[in-house]
Protein backbone atom coordinates (compact mmCIF):
# COMPACT_ATOMS: atom_id res chain seq x y z
CA UNK A 1 0.00 0.00 0.00
CA UNK A 2 1.47 3.23 -1.00
CA UNK A 3 1.15 6.57 1.35
CA UNK A 4 -0.52 9.90 0.65
CA UNK A 5 1.57 12.22 -1.23
CA UNK A 6 1.72 14.63 1.64
CA UNK A 7 4.26 17.34 3.04
CA UNK A 8 3.95 14.98 5.94
CA UNK A 9 6.55 13.19 4.34
CA UNK A 10 9.05 15.93 4.36
CA UNK A 11 9.76 18.03 6.68
CA UNK A 12 7.91 21.18 7.16
CA UNK A 13 6.65 23.49 10.22
CA UNK A 14 5.10 26.86 11.29
CA UNK A 15 6.95 27.02 14.77
CA UNK A 16 10.21 28.64 14.23
CA UNK A 17 13.46 26.57 14.87
CA UNK A 18 10.96 23.44 14.41
CA UNK A 19 10.52 20.81 11.79
CA UNK A 20 7.61 18.47 11.98
CA UNK A 21 7.75 15.21 10.22
CA UNK A 22 6.72 11.70 10.18
CA UNK A 23 8.62 9.23 12.27
CA UNK A 24 10.44 6.58 10.04
CA UNK A 25 9.98 2.51 10.94
CA UNK A 26 13.47 2.29 12.28
CA UNK A 27 12.85 5.04 14.56
CA UNK A 28 10.88 3.24 16.95
CA UNK A 29 13.18 3.25 19.86
CA UNK A 30 13.34 7.14 19.32
CA UNK A 31 9.37 7.50 19.14
CA UNK A 32 9.49 4.60 22.44
CA UNK A 33 11.34 7.26 24.07
CA UNK A 34 9.21 10.16 23.45
CA UNK A 35 5.95 8.35 23.70
CA UNK A 36 7.12 7.12 27.04
CA UNK A 37 8.27 10.24 28.02
CA UNK A 38 4.98 11.91 27.69
CA UNK A 39 2.98 9.25 29.71
CA UNK A 40 5.14 9.93 32.38
CA UNK A 41 5.17 13.71 32.02
CA UNK A 42 1.49 14.35 31.86
CA UNK A 43 -0.11 10.68 32.90
CA UNK A 44 -3.11 12.63 33.52
CA UNK A 45 -4.12 13.58 29.68
CA UNK A 46 -3.52 9.80 27.84
CA UNK A 47 -5.84 7.17 28.40
CA UNK A 48 -2.92 4.60 28.10
CA UNK A 49 -0.24 4.66 31.14
CA UNK A 50 3.26 4.15 31.17
CA UNK A 51 2.90 1.13 33.56
CA UNK A 52 0.82 -0.40 30.50
CA UNK A 53 3.74 0.51 27.36
CA UNK A 54 6.48 0.52 29.32
CA UNK A 55 6.14 -3.22 29.95
CA UNK A 56 5.17 -3.36 25.80
CA UNK A 57 7.95 -5.60 24.23
CA UNK A 58 9.86 -4.52 21.66
CA UNK A 59 8.49 -6.33 18.80
CA UNK A 60 5.21 -4.40 19.63
CA UNK A 61 6.49 -0.47 19.34
CA UNK A 62 8.49 -1.84 15.75
CA UNK A 63 5.45 -3.03 14.33
CA UNK A 64 3.48 0.01 15.06
CA UNK A 65 6.01 2.13 13.17
CA UNK A 66 6.51 -0.23 10.82
CA UNK A 67 3.09 -0.68 9.78
CA UNK A 68 2.35 2.71 10.29
CA UNK A 69 5.28 3.73 7.53
CA UNK A 70 3.34 1.95 4.73
CA UNK A 71 -0.21 2.41 6.04
CA UNK A 72 -2.20 5.14 4.11
CA UNK A 73 -4.46 5.37 7.82
CA UNK A 74 -1.92 6.60 9.97
CA UNK A 75 0.66 9.67 10.19
CA UNK A 76 2.66 9.60 13.25
CA UNK A 77 4.28 12.82 14.01
CA UNK A 78 6.80 14.11 15.66
CA UNK A 79 8.37 17.64 16.25
CA UNK A 80 12.33 18.30 16.02
CA UNK A 81 14.88 21.00 16.66
CA UNK A 82 15.85 22.14 13.42
CA UNK A 83 19.18 22.81 15.33
CA UNK A 84 22.49 20.83 15.50
CA UNK A 85 20.89 18.86 18.06
CA UNK A 86 18.18 17.70 16.56
CA UNK A 87 15.69 17.21 19.51
CA UNK A 88 12.98 15.15 19.45
CA UNK A 89 10.05 17.71 21.27
CA UNK A 90 6.73 16.93 20.17
CA UNK A 91 4.48 13.83 19.11
CA UNK A 92 1.19 13.41 17.69
CA UNK A 93 -0.42 10.69 16.03
CA UNK A 94 -3.16 11.02 13.52
CA UNK A 95 -5.31 7.79 12.28
CA UNK A 96 -7.88 6.92 10.33
CA UNK A 97 -10.65 5.46 12.25
CA UNK A 98 -11.01 1.86 12.52
CA UNK A 99 -14.80 1.91 11.27
CA UNK A 100 -14.99 4.98 8.80
CA UNK A 101 -12.02 5.75 6.73
CA UNK A 102 -13.07 9.35 6.19
CA UNK A 103 -13.10 10.08 10.38
CA UNK A 104 -9.17 11.38 11.57
CA UNK A 105 -8.31 10.88 14.92
CA UNK A 106 -5.84 12.74 16.91
CA UNK A 107 -3.96 10.68 19.60
CA UNK A 108 -0.94 11.14 22.24
CA UNK A 109 -0.65 15.17 21.33
CA UNK A 110 2.74 16.29 23.61
CA UNK A 111 5.05 18.65 23.52
CA UNK A 112 8.28 18.22 25.60
CA UNK A 113 7.75 21.42 28.64
CA UNK A 114 11.14 23.04 27.69
CA UNK A 115 9.17 23.52 24.34
CA UNK A 116 5.96 24.60 25.26
CA UNK A 117 4.24 27.65 24.38
CA UNK A 118 6.16 28.30 21.13
CA UNK A 119 3.78 26.94 18.71
CA UNK A 120 4.97 23.33 18.56
CA UNK A 121 1.62 21.79 19.30
CA UNK A 122 0.19 24.05 16.86
CA UNK A 123 2.48 23.44 13.78
CA UNK A 124 1.82 19.06 14.83
CA UNK A 125 -2.25 20.03 14.76
CA UNK A 126 -1.62 21.78 11.02
CA UNK A 127 0.44 18.90 9.63
CA UNK A 128 -2.44 16.53 11.25
CA UNK A 129 -5.09 18.63 9.99
CA UNK A 130 -2.91 18.93 6.26
CA UNK A 131 -2.83 15.19 6.34
CA UNK A 132 -6.67 14.17 7.01
CA UNK A 133 -7.38 16.86 4.03
CA UNK A 134 -5.35 14.71 1.40
CA UNK A 135 -6.24 11.65 2.22
CA UNK A 136 -10.27 13.01 1.81
CA UNK A 137 -11.22 12.75 5.25
CA UNK A 138 -14.36 14.97 6.06
CA UNK A 139 -13.72 15.24 10.50
CA UNK A 140 -10.79 15.24 12.59
CA UNK A 141 -11.55 14.29 16.38
CA UNK A 142 -10.06 14.13 19.86
CA UNK A 143 -10.55 13.29 23.74
CA UNK A 144 -9.56 15.90 26.07
CA UNK A 145 -9.53 15.63 29.48
CA UNK A 146 -12.28 18.29 30.75
CA UNK A 147 -9.86 20.36 32.48
CA UNK A 148 -6.78 20.12 30.53
CA UNK A 149 -7.38 23.93 29.72
CA UNK A 150 -4.03 24.35 27.87
CA UNK A 151 -5.14 21.81 25.18
CA UNK A 152 -8.78 22.52 25.19
CA UNK A 153 -7.61 26.25 24.07
CA UNK A 154 -5.27 24.82 21.59
CA UNK A 155 -8.03 22.97 19.90
CA UNK A 156 -10.83 26.17 20.04
CA UNK A 157 -7.98 27.55 18.13
CA UNK A 158 -7.82 25.23 15.61
CA UNK A 159 -11.57 25.24 15.08
CA UNK A 160 -12.30 22.30 17.18
CA UNK A 161 -15.86 22.13 18.83
CA UNK A 162 -17.20 19.94 21.51
CA UNK A 163 -19.53 17.10 21.04
CA UNK A 164 -21.91 15.38 23.23
CA UNK A 165 -21.29 15.04 27.15
CA UNK A 166 -17.56 14.39 29.06
CA UNK A 167 -17.35 10.52 29.67
CA UNK A 168 -15.06 9.33 31.77
CA UNK A 169 -11.69 8.30 29.65
CA UNK A 170 -11.38 4.56 30.60
CA UNK A 171 -13.84 2.24 32.46
CA UNK A 172 -14.13 3.42 35.87
CA UNK A 173 -12.18 6.26 36.28
CA UNK A 174 -12.77 9.51 37.71
CA UNK A 175 -11.27 11.53 34.89
CA UNK A 176 -14.17 12.88 31.90
CA UNK A 177 -12.98 13.26 28.25
CA UNK A 178 -15.00 15.56 26.09
CA UNK A 179 -14.89 15.07 22.50
CA UNK A 180 -14.01 17.62 20.11
CA UNK A 181 -14.32 17.93 16.38
CA UNK A 182 -13.68 19.73 13.51
CA UNK A 183 -15.47 19.27 10.27
CA UNK A 184 -13.39 19.68 7.39
CA UNK A 185 -16.29 19.00 4.21
CA UNK A 186 -18.97 17.95 4.45
C1 LIG B 1 -1.30 21.04 25.40
C2 LIG B 1 0.11 21.12 24.82
C3 LIG B 1 0.21 20.03 23.75
C4 LIG B 1 0.31 22.49 24.18
O1 LIG B 1 1.59 22.50 23.55
P1 LIG B 1 2.36 23.87 23.16
O2 LIG B 1 3.38 23.53 22.14
O3 LIG B 1 2.81 24.55 24.39
O4 LIG B 1 1.18 24.73 22.51
P2 LIG B 1 1.37 25.93 21.46
O5 LIG B 1 2.52 26.77 21.91
O6 LIG B 1 1.40 25.39 20.08
O7 LIG B 1 0.04 26.75 21.68
C5 LIG B 1 -1.02 26.69 20.74
C6 LIG B 1 -2.29 27.23 21.39
O8 LIG B 1 -2.67 26.37 22.47
C7 LIG B 1 -3.20 27.14 23.55
N1 LIG B 1 -2.33 26.95 24.71
C8 LIG B 1 -1.16 26.27 24.76
N2 LIG B 1 -0.69 26.25 26.02
C9 LIG B 1 -1.59 26.92 26.78
C10 LIG B 1 -1.69 27.21 28.15
N3 LIG B 1 -0.76 26.80 29.03
N4 LIG B 1 -2.79 27.87 28.58
C11 LIG B 1 -3.76 28.27 27.73
N5 LIG B 1 -3.72 28.01 26.40
C12 LIG B 1 -2.65 27.35 25.94
C13 LIG B 1 -3.22 28.57 23.07
O9 LIG B 1 -4.47 28.82 22.48
C14 LIG B 1 -2.12 28.58 22.03
O10 LIG B 1 -2.29 29.54 21.04
P3 LIG B 1 -1.85 31.07 21.29
O11 LIG B 1 -0.48 31.01 21.92
O12 LIG B 1 -1.83 31.64 19.93
O13 LIG B 1 -2.89 31.61 22.18
C15 LIG B 1 1.20 20.92 25.91
O14 LIG B 1 0.94 21.80 26.99
C16 LIG B 1 1.30 19.50 26.44
O15 LIG B 1 1.99 18.66 25.86
N6 LIG B 1 0.60 19.19 27.56
C17 LIG B 1 0.68 17.87 28.19
C18 LIG B 1 0.06 16.78 27.33
C19 LIG B 1 -1.35 17.10 26.94
O16 LIG B 1 -2.11 17.70 27.68
N7 LIG B 1 -1.75 16.63 25.74
C20 LIG B 1 -3.07 16.84 25.19
C21 LIG B 1 -3.85 15.58 25.20
S1 LIG B 1 -5.49 15.82 24.52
Amino acid sequence: MSRPEHAAGNASSSAAGIRIRRFTAREWPAYRALRLRSLADAPQAFGSSYAAEEAWAQELWMARLTAAEVSSRDCPLVAESAGPDGALLGLLWAKCDAKDAGIVNLFQMWVAPEARGRGVAAALVDEALAWARSIGARLVQLGVVVDNQAAIQLYLRKGFGNVGTPEPIRPGSPLLEQTMQLQLRQ
